[in-house]
């Protein structure tokens, strides 16, 4: 069933809930930079998310655990000089919210005011629910992150699908509607049965974005560098890539690499 698209010039927090009302899917794309946030702005993602999955993909670290929030700070704002439709949510990464609230929402200003982003999003449930609420209290837009948390990959030992078992299932649409309670505009649900996703988007009035959590959410996100398949060695079942951007850069940079040593670049046209 195709649904009429509204044109925004700007997405806001508002637009995403107009957006689950309409039946209108949701995209979200991760971006780190300046140049990569530009491309994906341009093709109309409605959402760029400045992970912390940085920490892996540009980073090089095996958790997201690592990068600070000086560091999100600084791809937040080359992220935010890029975006001129999309709206810009910015992850608070892991120690700069889950002591207390007061330190959650130190964290949260920091990202707004230097960065310029949008909104923050953060990982948990009931657990955090003082630091959600202190962060809204300010009047800063909070996305929740449910399912597979990546911060809190060494309590779970494994990335495997989240909430199989029905008493974790069961917290995680008590944690969904407590979100949205409190006044988040949007959750992120990763790794979890469909079943269970599309069961928790149908109990909320806001919109649930999944990433390896099915079709019967109201958005899907990715992390842009596997889309591209630039991260060949991250196969996940839930991955579409669209491109083999790793096979392609290496064989352009190859390329290079000969036509130096062959002295064939540069050219007669290509010097002054
Ligand atoms: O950091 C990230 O990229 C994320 C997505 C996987 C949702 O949180």
């Amino acid at each position: 069933m195709s649904v009429a698209k509204k044109e925004y010039k700007r997405v806001t927090v508002k637009s995403l809930i107009e957006m689950k009302q309409n039946g209108e899917k949701i995209s979200m794309l991760t971006s780190y930079d300046y140049s990569m946030a530009k491309i994906v702005d341009a093709a109309n993602v409605d959402v760029i998310l400045v992970g912390d999955s940085a920490s892996n993909v540009i980073a090089g670290h095996e958790t997201t655990l690592p990068i600070t929030l000086d560091q999100m700070i600084y791809h937040a704002s080359s992220v935010v000089r890029a975006a001129k439709r999309a709206l810009v949510v910015v992850d608070i990464p892991f120690g700069s919210y889950q002591s207390d609230s007061k330190e959650a929402l130190r964290s949260a200003i920091r990202i707004m005011k230097e960065s310029g982003g949008h909104a923050v999003k953060v990982e948990g449930g009931e657990e955090i629910q003082e630091s959600v609420k202190r962060i809204l209290q300010a009047g800063i837009p909070v996305m929740g992150h449910l399912g597979l948390t990546p911060q809190s990959i060494y309590k779970f030992g494994t990335y495997t699908v989240r909430a199989k078992e029905e008493a974790e299932a069961k917290k995680l649409k008590e944690d969904a509607k407590m979100l949205e309670e409190l006044g988040c505009f949007g959750i992120v649900l990763e790794k979890i049965p469909a079943k269970l996703a599309k069961e928790v988007a149908e109990s909320v009035s806001i919109p649930i974005i999944g990433i390896g959590a099915g079709n019967g959410v109201d958005g899907q996100v990715l992390v842009v560098h596997d889309l591209l398949g630039m991260t060949h060695e991250f196969n996940p079942r839930f991955l579409r890539r669209y491109m083999n951007l790793y096979e392609e850069m290496s064989s352009a940079i190859s390329q290079y690499v000969d036509d130096v040593k062959s002295k064939d670049f540069p050219n007669e046209d290509e010097q002054y």
